[in-house]
């Protein structure tokens, strides 16, 4: 399928592994244009020149702390115009237990995963609008429909990310653009690797065991690639989807046990 966004101008965010780098991959695949972000400079370069190397695009690398003001300020600059896609994604919060947070963890939580999307999205998105067209997609997580125990601080600041798309999806929509959120359950990352190595140590069992536990949970019995996640971002900024509006988008291979 032609996605129809061919020479269009993408920035996303916390890119050079993971999750973001699945939603860079895919996009510059359709023949996007990038700017990409994350904090370590050798990783970003790397994965800027693959991605220009294997892909023909042009591709922009900015390190910086997405997450602080200065952060984005120097990848907004760098932008220094016009861009029709934004992704926006930052590192999650540490794994904990509800007792223990004090009033600065859920402050940088909510700075890192509710108010730094909020920001990027308020500084591009009436440009998108004036121009008509544009696409936004969130990296949430799962958290938000199926709260997880240990990550109290993701489940309070993506919740609030969530209502603030909810809304704000719908105030923008007559421009022609959309807004959606895109929610991964386990992924095969090192965020995800971190998380198994938290699991074993917590229940005192080997790495292999505690991921082996984690895949059982999920009815597809593995974790996700960043490629699938990356495919339904691409899908969701493409010309195709400018009837999804406001949607919280599950991929979990089944592990949320609901109905709708
Ligand atoms: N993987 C999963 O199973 C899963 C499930 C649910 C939710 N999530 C959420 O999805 C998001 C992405 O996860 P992931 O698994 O792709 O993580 P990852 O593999 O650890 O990759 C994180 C990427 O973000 C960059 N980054 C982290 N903090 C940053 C910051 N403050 N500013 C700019 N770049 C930053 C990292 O580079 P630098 O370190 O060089 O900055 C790296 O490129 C996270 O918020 C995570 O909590 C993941």
């Amino acid at each position: 399928m032609e996605l129809g966004i061919r020479g269009k101008r993408a920035l996303v965010c916390a890119a050079s592994k993971g999750l973001g780098f699945g939603c860079a991959e895919a996009l510059a695949a359709e023949g996007v244009d990038l700017l990409i972000n994350a904090r370590s400079p050798g990783p970003l370069e790397a994965a800027a020149r693959d991605l220009a190397g294997r892909f023909g695009v042009e591709v922009q690398a900015v390190a910086a702390d997405i997450t602080t003001p200065e952060g984005r300020g120097r990848v907004l600059d760098a932008l220094g115009g016009a861009v029709d896609i934004l992704v926006t994604n930052a590192g999650g919060p540490p794994p904990g237990i509800w007792t223990d947070w004090q009033r600065q963890d859920f402050i940088d939580a909510i700075d890192a995963n509710m108010l730094s999307p909020v920001a990027l999205m308020q500084a591009l998105v009436p440009g998108m609008m004036q121009r008509g067209w544009g696409r936004v997609v969130n990296i949430t997580s799962m958290a938000v429909k199926a709260p997880i125990p240990v990550l109290g601080l993701s489940n309070s600041a993506r919740t609030g990310l969530t209502g603030f798309v909810a809304g704000t999806a719908r105030q923008v929509a007559e421009r022609g653009v959309t807004i959606n959120n895109l929610l991964p359950g386990l992924h095969d990352t090192d965020r995800a690797r971190a998380l198994d190595a938290a699991a074993a140590e917590a229940a005192a069992i080997p790495l292999e065991e505690a991921r082996r536990r984690r895949e059982a949970g999920i009815p597809a019995r593995r974790y996700g690639t960043a490629a699938e996640f990356g495919a339904m971002c691409a899908f969701l900024c493409s010309d195709k989807a400018g009837f999804i509006v406001g949607q919280n988008i599950l991929l979990d291979g089944g592990q949320v046990n609901a109905t709708l």
